[in-house]
């Protein structure tokens, strides 16, 4: 009896002690996933020439961290239920590319599923979360993609309920990457239990189509874009819409990756790249390593950014910043040239959200092109600019003091 009381008091002390591990994800977290590009293909080999890659490309100084094994590492459980990597893709084990991620400044990220079986079908963590946090934490883990395939009979919430507070008792602060695909809004419920979480399924590396795999479908740039239609309400530091890993360099156009990549640093969204890094584009890199672009991510303020409307064949959308700046993006969905013509000081954009008000009838801003590098004049005369299809026009304004 007296057993039986003492293991509940301490079953009691740990829920009641448990949190997520606070202040891991202030902006947006950037790095790289294998799935987008490597699919189940993935290895030991890869993982570290992809964080030697992210070092010698710039990316690192651009800011990208973690470097994230997604689906497929996994080998059997041992004879006790401990996970282990598959032992001929990881000969080395966890535990040293961990370590070598590390040595390279880097943080090091793995996957797993709330369900029996992960999507690609290896062993998931259901029941076996805490042991599973605790090898993760052994191994050097910084940060964790919970997928959702699988889950007959689990209630999402309570689901990665449990996975939080195991990965909080294993200790090691890792930064939580809900992967549940929107199904039952995490976010209204998942700012207290993760980083970050996917507001829809799977990305497709094409601007504007509907990729149909039979039971279920994925989605063009342009398609997860409208996804996120008031969604930005639930989002700030440490608690971010996901609306997927980038598809930059992976065979859509460059002006067609430029938009991409434009529109998530509007949406405040993780930066995790997907593309092959090793053998990258001078033009990819460019475009996933454009400081200026990723400060509109980054920014301290953390609000996502809005669709302001459409106006002359294009979409309008604006972010506020820190310091009284502001970001806007013209998007160019259609397939020709558009010729837009923005006369400031005759918009008023206000935003409810962070309170800000751009006043551009009273307030003159200084005006940088993004993608050109070049300062573009003030918002006291309107702005003229010609936007390629598929592409944006993307700016900092910064008040005149
Ligand atoms: C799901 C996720 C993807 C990827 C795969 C792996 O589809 O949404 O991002 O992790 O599983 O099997």
């Amino acid at each position: 009896m007296r057993k039986f009381v003492l293991a509940v008091m301490a079953a009691g002390t740990i829920s009641a002690s448990a949190q997520k591990f606070e202040g891991l994800a202030p902006t947006p977290p950037m790095g790289w996933n294998s799935w987008n590009k490597f699919a189940c293909d993935v290895n030991e080999a890869l993982i570290r020439r992809t964080a030697d890659a992210m070092v010698e490309s710039g990316m690192k100084d651009a800011g990208y961290r973690y470097v994230v094994i997604d689906d497929c590492w996994h080998g059997t459980r041992d004879s006790l239920g401990f996970i282990r990597p598959d032992p001929e893709r990881f000969p080395s084990g966890m535990k040293a590319l961990a370590d070598y991620i590390h040595s390279k400044g880097l943080k090091f990220g793995i996957y797993s599923d709330a369900g029996w079986k992960t999507c690609g079908g290896r062993p998931g963590s259901r029941g076996r979360e805490y042991q599973d946090a605790m090898t993760y934490a052994r191994w050097g883990v910084d940060y964790l993609k919970y997928d959702w395939c699988n889950t007959e009979g689990l209630n999402a919430e309570g689901a990665y309920l449990t996975m939080r507070d195991a990965l909080h008792a294993a200790g090691r602060p890792i930064v939580f990457s809900l992967c549940e695909w929107g199904n039952n809004k995490p976010w209204d419920w998942g700012k207290n239990v993760g980083h970050l979480w996917r507001t829809t399924g799977d990305i497709w590396p094409c601007f504007d189509c509907v990729k149909d795999h039979g039971t279920w479908k994925s989605w063009g740039v342009m398609q997860i874009v409208d996804m996120q239609k008031g969604l930005r309400v639930h989002a700030g530091p440490d608690h971010w819409n996901d609306p997927d890993m980038m598809e930059v360099g992976n065979g859509m156009s460059a002006d067609e990756d430029r938009a991409h990549f434009s529109m998530w640093c509007m949406l405040a969204a993780p930066l995790i790249a997907g593309n092959d890094l090793m053998n990258m584009s001078k033009e990819t890199c460019g475009i996933l390593t454009n400081r200026e672009a990723i400060a509109v991510n980054q920014d301290r303020l953390g609000i996502q950014g809005f669709r302001y409307g459409e106006e002359d064949g294009v979409e309008i959308w604006f972010k506020p910043l820190a310091d009284g700046d502001w970001a806007v993006c013209f998007l160019n969905r259609g397939t020709s040239v558009q010729s837009v013509n923005f006369p400031w000081k005759e918009r008023a954009v206000t935003d409810s959200l962070s309170g800000r008000d751009a006043a551009f009838a009273t307030v003159k801003y200084r005006i940088k092109n993004l993608w050109a590098g070049k300062d573009a004049g003030t918002t006291r005369k309107p702005l003229s600019v010609e936007v390629q299809p598929h592409d944006v026009a993307l700016f900092r304004l910064s008040p005149v003091k």
